[in-house]
């Protein structure tokens, strides 16, 4: 298994003062900046686009960005985030016409690749484009909406998840997002994440590094 990477989501951070947060929570320990992207028709819910992952890069954030793309449909705005700095796009694959197409593009376009499954969304097509996929996200909520309520069976899927990287002889992320904290990262990782993102269990916490520090201690345990 790999090492832990804590990406923690900037929907829950401080809009106003988006750069300093994101300075503030990799100065504190977090390795990469989770990005959720709604578009108000995929997910009931708008938040942003390339533009602010540009400004990010132009702010000096040097961490990779990993876009989360609640969007429908996804291809279109690929080449737009890859130039704004993404180092990995994800996306759900009912959000594509042509998983694998897409999948390609990401590629094309320089990024590292990931494929998100919803609570309700069985793995079924990974087996088969597993060769182009870097990360697997499982979604722990609904997605839409920062702050949820970790939904349980998740830990059974991430076992399964899990076995179908093991059997695969690439390096591949198993990531989770969703009502992740403190109180469950132990489960969560028992069960096979390697990486995990965190919104508001760590934007709601005043001092970044003892959550942080928090995580680890109990992922580790
Ligand atoms: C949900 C997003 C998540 C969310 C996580 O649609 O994909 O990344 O911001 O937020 P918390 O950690 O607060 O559940
Ligand atoms: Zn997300």
């Amino acid at each position: 298994m790999q090492d832990l990477v804590i990406a923690p989501s900037i929907l829950a951070a401080d809009f106003a003062r988006l750069g300093d947060e994101v300075d503030q929570v990799l100065a504190a320990g977090a390795d990469w900046v989770h990005f959720d992207v709604m578009d108000n028709h995929y997910v009931p819910n708008l938040s942003f686009g390339p533009v602010i992952c540009q400004a990010l890069r132009r702010h000096g954030v040097t961490a990779p960005i990993d876009v989360h793309l609640m969007i429908r449909p996804v291809d279109r705005i690929i080449p737009d985030f890859a130039a704004a700095g993404a180092s990995l796009i994800s996306f759900h694959p009912e959000a594509s016409d042509h998983v694998d197409r897409t999948l390609q593009l990401i590629q094309e376009q320089g990024c590292q690749t990931g494929l998100v499954f919803n609570p309700a969304t069985p793995l079924d097509c990974l087996r088969y484009v597993l060769d182009k996929v870097d990360l697997v996200l499982l979604m722990s909520v609904n997605p839409g909406f920062g702050g949820q309520t970790f939904i349980p069976g998740t830990l059974a899927k991430l076992e399964e998840a899990r076995a179908l990287i093991d059997a695969h002889p690439r390096d591949i992320r198993l990531e989770v997002d969703g009502g992740v904290g403190p109180g469950n990262i132990a489960d969560i990782v028992a069960a096979g994440a390697d990486t995990v993102v965190a919104g508001s269990a760590i934007f709601g916490q005043p001092d970044y590094v003892a959550v942080i520090e928090q995580m680890r201690s109990r992922a580790a345990s």
